[in-house]
């Protein structure tokens, strides 16, 4: 397509309407010019992330990495940042994982996400026997000073705190819980920004997206009274693991996201898949696409959400079905690395937006 002055006008108009950054205005004149723009260009001038969980393999096969490189704008790593995978000894730390994503990410003009800070499962040995409040304090500081400060300006935000809650909405009885106490949670934000204050500070859940679900609702709770107490949050991650053979209800989504907006706390959709029974027919499949086209759809329609990531792009990787046996199929691309048919309806979404 040839961009003449018609052209132009549009774009200015898009901005001025959706008073969207230059990034965004830039990546409009780019898309002008392609004839089958990619879905990370097409996040570009969303101005949206578009992210995904990588394994440590997916930069250095090619086919995996074309994918990779083909969609997203933010990367984070499945478990490279895991306490017992990065620091699993007291004096020792295993940064190539993560190092590697960060210096790829840096050379395609990606975000970086870091995942998790502060979480109960994946910890090392000395962790896990710590005995002391003093002891659990020492560790959070030096796991939180000695990440953030090494990737400064490289990683722009963390999920300071992972599954603090229980599905029931009472607080998760973990290591940090029981033997730091419960103002874990709000002394890992204070170490995180006096470590990196330009970075985003984000506590991240399951099951907490839709208003009025135990868990959820405890979430906001927890979110709002740190608010209050002028703890250092910026964000919500809603991880949104989903079932495509459950009802999807936009409304409690939309009402969920809108009264974290009112207290100033932006919503990433931090761990997107949506799974499905191995016994699925029709009628589950064109459900499961409908809830990841209505997922977009509100990530798109709501200025709160500025992220949305994925728990993994391809069924052949896939973390779901070894967890949630006899489930799967939870990702955009298939066993044999081809997108399905969603794929470009959500593309088409992405498209149709930018213009609206
Ligand atoms: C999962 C990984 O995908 C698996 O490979 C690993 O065995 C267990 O952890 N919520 C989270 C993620 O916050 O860190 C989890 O990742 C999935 C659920």
């Amino acid at each position: 397509m040839v961009l003449n002055k018609e052209w132009f006008v549009k774009i200015l108009n898009v901005r001025k309407n959706l008073r969207i950054t230059s990034v965004a205005v830039c990546s409009v004149i780019i898309l002008a010019s392609c004839a089958t723009p990619s879905m990370r260009e097409l996040a570009d001038a969303n101005d949206l992330k578009i992210g995904c969980a990588i394994q440590a393999g997916d930069l250095v096969t090619e086919n995996r990495e074309v994918i990779v490189n083909e969609n997203f704008n933010l990367l984070l790593s499945e478990n490279g940042m895991k306490w017992a995978n990065l620091h699993p000894n007291q004096r020792f730390w295993n940064w190539s994982d993560v190092d590697h994503m960060v210096a790829y990410a840096e050379e395609h003009n990606m975000e970086v996400k870091g995942h998790p800070l502060v979480w109960h499962s994946q910890l090392p040995t000395y962790v896990k026997l710590m005995e002391t409040r003093e002891q659990g304090i020492e560790y959070l500081q030096d796991e939180i000073s000695t990440v953030l400060e090494r990737y400064k300006g490289k990683i722009t935000q963390y999920d300071v705190v992972n599954e603090a809650i229980n599905d029931d909405g009472t607080m998760r009885e973990s290591i940090w819980y029981t033997k730091v106490g419960p103002d874990f949670i709000d002394l890992a934000f204070q170490m995180a920004h006096k470590a990196d204050p330009t970075a985003k500070l984000i506590y991240n859940d399951y099951d907490v997206a839709f208003k009025g679900g135990a868990h959820a609702d405890a979430c906001y709770e927890l979110v709002k009274g740190m608010v209050e107490r002028g703890i250092p949050i910026n964000a919500v991650g809603f991880q949104l693991h989903l079932c495509g053979d459950q009802p999807f209800n936009e409304k409690a989504l939309r009402d969920n996201i809108k009264r974290y907006e009112d207290l100033g706390i932006e919503v990433e959709f931090s761990e997107v898949d949506v799974r499905i029974p191995a016994s699925a027919g029709d009628q589950i499949y064109a459900n499961q696409e409908l809830v990841w086209k209505s997922l977009f759809t509100v990530a798109l329609t709501e200025p709160n959400v500025s992220t949305f990531a994925m728990w993994g792009y391809c069924d052949l990787l896939s973390w779901i079905p070894p967890v949630f046996p006899g489930y799967g199929q939870a990702h955009l691309y298939d066993k044999l690395y081809q997108p399905k048919p969603v794929y470009n309806d959500i593309k088409k979404l992405l498209s149709e937006n930018i213009n609206k």
